[in-house]
């Protein structure tokens, strides 16, 4: 590839930036709020029931676990009570589908303090086990549930489904159903955007972007039909969401490890705001947004609190046994300095202010517990579990001691200020501690393979500092390259109709590029390699049980980077059985 000429237009990027940015989900909007419409749904009737008194259906929101240890599990539910006033629930739990043998059991008390959501962390369980279980409240049972508790030892195989970006009106939830319906997972990781807090569309005088969706043909239009700002606006939301049968199914099935991206508080959030908060359009200040949507998301997602002094604090780590390692990151809340807009034409260049050395997307003590974690392991892999992507994209490709715009400019030109290219200093921190240069022994880590959800498009790529520069990075061979990354893509918010050839022209390390499809990542996982499948549905405009398996890619162990696979992995011989189909009616749809 010629040296890029730094008066050249990118041949990409002046057309597609701007609508790539948009429909892909982290470009700017307008902010605005309309706090104290009524809770109802386009037919005047509310679908979330979720208030006292509105409804005889006691668990209409499902069942969920999360958080698997080797030794618990956190099981999760929320009741819907005849009149307001705390509920005391039993649970009870089994290693038999039909619930016939309990092996623990207990009482839990809920009430509008925690807006009636249940959660027990099970413990005292069996490693790589799985387990079913169900609640009982008010003389009504839940759907039963499944779940698996982590492997402790001599794992040869693990199967995980990776998910992000769940736009509940941009289309039916098919991606989850199809997760849902392989019985063989290990465990499913949501990466964030689970769900979103824009308004729904035809509730304001001002004209909604493209991005907010419009669920009314669909019947999905959100509640509350505004944009979320208040404790009780984020809860609202969230029953929404769980009143779907097929995010109700997902949870059912398997246990989840979800973190947060920007949109379970609000758009392009970072430590102290956000791009879609505004105080002076009365949301108040952002401390307050960003506690009770953290609070609403706690008391929501089948996830263990990790700290009880700082409900900020959600990165967190799983161990499965002695063949994965994960870290699950917060690139968002806890650390990130805001996002910095374009200094160039078109995008941003590593100089003036993204240069600083003190700019941080993840926080001190987080890099240090990443850094600990990834030299103290002895497990095989290390997946870091995280938000945005952490290899470079760019639309004009140079390397790193290039000048691309005659003012010190380093490394051609970013697209997006929000990813990892946003903090160019934060990322060389991640760099080092992978060569081995900030704990002792000073080993270079081997078998680091990066996560990522919130672009709602598909990659696959080599991480590497110094991608464009055939000096120190190969793409044919992968020399140089210290790592691999692999992005799954949306639920149901949109793509992008950019060129994947035209990206990939300008990114050597980018094997893998599809920028049009709803799916998820399939990790087939075992000592000698990881094999990451895409899987897409053929539409989300109704719901259908259709889904094709599309491309797959691997890392084999110690080779740290990216090459083509090219059949799917087969499912595991024997599978446990899953969750019997409940026999009331799950979700009202
Ligand atoms: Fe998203």
């Amino acid at each position: 590839m010629g040296q890029p000429d730094s008066k050249r237009r990118n041949a990409w990027a002046p057309q597609s930036r701007r609508s790539f940015l948009r429909r892909a989900g982290f470009a700017g909007s307008a902010a605005f709020s309309l706090v104290g419409l009524s809770a109802c749904s386009d037919d005047g009737k509310s679908r979330t029931r979720r208030t006292p008194g509105s409804s005889a259906d006691v668990f209409a929101h499902g069942v969920a676990s999360g958080d698997p240890l080797a030794d618990r599990v956190m099981l999760w539910s929320r009741v819907t009570p005849a009149a307001e006033g705390d509920v005391s629930v039993n649970w009870t739990l089994s290693e038999s589908p039909d619930m016939s043998d309990v092996l623990r059991s207990g009482t839990v008390v809920t009430g509008a303090a925690r807006d009636y959501t249940i959660k027990v962390d099970a413990t005292g369980l069996a490693a790589g086990q799985t387990y079913y279980y169900r609640f009982e409240a008010l003389g009504e049972t839940s759907p039963i549930g499944r779940t698996r508790t982590l492997p402790a030892a001599g794992v040869d195989r693990l199967r995980i489904a990776v998910l992000s970006c769940s736009n509940y009106p941009f289309g039916f939830f098919n991606v989850y159903a199809r997760v849902a319906a392989r019985a063989d997972l290990d465990l499913v990781l949501h990466l964030g955007d689970y769900i979103y807090e824009y308004p729904g569309r035809g509730v304001s005088a001002e004209e909604n972007p493209d991005e907010y969706g419009d669920g009314r043909p669909l019947g999905r239009a959100p509640e509350p039909p505004y944009e979320i700002v208040t404790l009780e606006d984020y809860r609202t939301r969230h029953a929404c969401y769980k009143t779907d049968p097929d995010l109700q199914e997902v949870h059912r099935q398997h246990p989840m490890i979800a973190v947060w991206d920007d949109h379970e508080s609000t758009n392009n959030s970072w430590r102290d705001g956000a791009q879609n908060h505004d105080p002076d359009r009365g949301e108040g200040a952002w401390s307050e947004r960003e506690a009770v949507s953290i609070q609403a998301y706690y008391e929501w997602l089948p996830i263990r609190e990790v700290a009880a002094d700082n409900p900020e604090r959600i990165y967190r780590g799983f161990d499965l046994g002695d063949l994965v390692s994960l870290s699950m990151l917060d690139t968002r809340l806890i650390g990130r300095d805001e996002q910095l807009a374009p200094n160039v034409e078109q995008g941003f260049t590593d100089t003036g202010a993204y240069a600083d050395a003190g700019r941080t997307l993840i926080d001190v003590a987080q890099r240090d517990w990443l850094s600990e974690r990834l030299n103290n392991g002895n497990a095989t892999w290390h997946l870091l579990g995280q938000q945005v992507m952490f290899g470079q994209l760019k639309i004009l490709g140079a390397p790193n001691a290039s000048n691309t715009d005659n003012s010190g400019g380093q490394g051609g030109v970013f697209l997006n200020p929000d990813q990892w290219d946003g903090y160019p200093r934060a990322r060389e921190a991640i760099w080092d501690i992978i060569r081995g240069g900030q704990a002792a022994p000073n080993v270079a880590i081997d078998n680091v393979v990066v996560l990522t959800g919130d672009i709602h498009t598909s990659w696959a790529m080599d991480i590497t500092e110094d991608p464009n520069n055939p000096g120190t990075y190969d793409p044919d061979t992968g020399m140089g390259s210290m790592g691999v990354e692999f992005v799954t893509t949306s639920v149901t918010s949109p793509g992008s109709d950019a060129d994947p050839a035209a990206i990939m022209s300008q990114n050597p390390h980018m094997k893998y590029v599809e920028l049009a499809s709803r799916g998820y990542l399939l990790l087939d996982i075992t000592p000698a390699r990881i094999q990451a499948e895409w899987w897409y549905v053929d539409d989300i405009e109704s719901r259908n049980d259709t889904e094709r398996f599309a491309a797959a890619w691997q890392v084999r162990a110690g080779e740290n980077h990216v090459i083509a696979a090219d059949a799917a992995s087969t499912p595991k011989g024997e599978a446990p059985l899953p969750a019997p189909a409940a026999s009331r009616a799950v979700g009202d749809r």
